[in-house]
């Protein structure tokens, strides 16, 4: 792999201030941010005022975001509001190269991303992301915040806040924060309704539905599909595969392991939705396809493959590569085949082969089948990233740990979609207000 250094010739040092993986790739990642920067008005509109207002003016603001041409307009946003950016990704197989290099070209843009990362380069990028001595911090998974608590301590004293993009990171954030061991207010953005309602939900389902069509070319109707997990992510994936004619099974814990109501709720609410539900040993059997969006550890686990049908297809949109045992998968294969690009054979011992899609890592944003979500999904969950950055800037008064997006913002984005897209809802009355705040009886 040919990786280039991006000279910043402005530099008085003349250090190296980007690492992509091909330059030249620049004019192609333009037009890809071209049509993301037509397509995220309120980005835009967020945009045009911090132009004039420049309310990060002198400082620098670190990331570790899947990079791509989303990433790249809200990377834009902040640079226009006076921020001096430094980008990497969230994750080895998310950065779109062409995008990489068109932002490593562009003022005050410092990148270090590229696909197809081994660990020690994703760290390398994570850590240089930090020698830029951030102000904020935008992270998604908790992995540059994590890193800041322990081997870049001498970086946390001038940080002033973050955020954190998904359930995953707020999970670990919430461990840390119960340990004490979290020294930095974090903005909980996955937590705001205008997030995690839409985000998760329906930008998940279509863009884990689209890379997993693109990279089988097969057909989702009359498959048997199981979905694990029927948090956010899961119900959109299992109520788009089902608008596709999928056959759909959801398996869901006995217990609660995420920041919201437990899996026995969430268990009813699919069968209510009209899914069948059961436990993943009985599902394995049946299932064609798997998809796994549980955050949580071996949702399918050496005994599910076991029981799986030969050619059965796994893939996982869950943050971490962790929710399907591909170790165990590994250990139980005679040959394992690099098919295609997103595409792995495991032939088990036992005669069977199973597919695995990305390495088991997010396939809605694994490359070059996963894109990652819609656009107009991003610029609703990116204008919370950039006015929660705005709120950390103006000083917002918090202390160490993790809080939840205030109420005004959260609504201010969801107003600003609907606008975009010409759409004014109901004013409530002042009668309805006084109604809604009293103890007024109904008759
Ligand atoms: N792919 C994406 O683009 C994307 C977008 C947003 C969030 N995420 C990630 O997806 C994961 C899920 O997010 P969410 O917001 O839906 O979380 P959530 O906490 O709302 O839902 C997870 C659900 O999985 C269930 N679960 C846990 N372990 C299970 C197991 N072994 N088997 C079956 N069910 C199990 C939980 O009970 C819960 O209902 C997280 O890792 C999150 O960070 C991915």
């Amino acid at each position: 792999m040919q990786l280039i250094y991006i000279l910043a010739l402005k530099s008085i040092r003349c250090v190296p201030m980007s690492k992509v993986k091909d330059a030249s790739l620049a004019k192609k990642g333009e037009a890809e941010l071209e049509w993301a920067r037509r397509n995220m008005p309120a980005l835009a509109s967020i945009r045009a005022r911090f132009e004039k207002e420049k309310p990060f003016a002198g400082m620098t603001i670190s990331t570790a975001l899947h990079l791509e041409k989303k990433t790249g307009i809200l990377l834009e946003t902040l640079a226009a509001g006076g921020a001096k950016v430094f980008a990497s990704s969230c994750n080895p197989l998310t950065t779109d190269d062409s995008v990489a290099a068109a932002m490593a070209k562009q003022q005050n843009m410092n990148v270090f991303a590229w696909e197809g990362q081994t660990n020690e380069e994703y760290y390398f990028c994570l850590n240089s992301v930090l020698d830029g001595k951030p102000d904020i911090v935008i992270d998604d998974g908790c992995d540059l915040i994590n890193l800041l608590h322990t081997k870049r301590r001498g970086e946390l004293a001038k940080v002033k806040g973050a955020c954190e993009e998904t359930t995953t990171g707020i999970v670990r954030l919430q461990a840390m924060q119960k340990a004490g061991k979290l020294l930095l207010p974090v903005f909980a953005v996955n937590n705001a309704h205008s997030k995690f309602l839409l985000d998760n939900q329906f930008g998940t389902a279509q863009s884990t539905v689209t890379a997993i069509m693109q990279a089988t070319n097969k057909l989702i109707a009359g498959k048997t599909v199981v979905v694990a997990g029927y948090g956010w992510c899961g119900r959109g994936v299992a109520s788009r595969m089902k608008g596709m004619g999928a056959n759909v099974i959801v398996v869901e814990i006995d217990g609660t392991l995420g920041p919201h109501e437990s899996g026995l709720q969430r268990g009813l609410s699919a069968l209510y939705d009209g899914f069948r539900v059961m436990a993943m040993d009985e599902a394995a059997q049946q299932g064609d396809l798997f998809v796994t969006a549980t955050g949580s550890k071996n949702a399918l686990d050496a005994q599910h493959f076991s029981k799986m049908k030969d050619g059965a297809i796994l893939c996982n949109a869950g943050h971490f590569n962790v929710e399907i045992n591909e170790p165990a998968l590994r250990r139980m294969s005679g040959k394992i085949e690099e098919l295609k690009e997103n595409i792995a054979g495991y032939r088990l011992k036992s005669g069977k082969t199973l597919y695995l899609l990305s390495e088991g890592r997010l396939v809605n944003l694994a490359r070059p089948s996963g894109q990652g979500h819609p656009i107009e999904i991003m610029d609703g969950s990116f204008a919370i990233q950039a006015l929660c950055c705005e709120l950390i800037a103006k000083g917002a008064k918090m202390k160490a740990g993790v809080h939840d997006v205030p109420k005004e913002t959260d609504d201010a984005v969801a107003r600003l979609l609907l606008q975009s897209q010409g759409i004014g809802l109901e004013e409530p009355t002042a009668e309805q207000k006084k109604y809604s705040e009293s103890f007024e009886e109904g008759t």
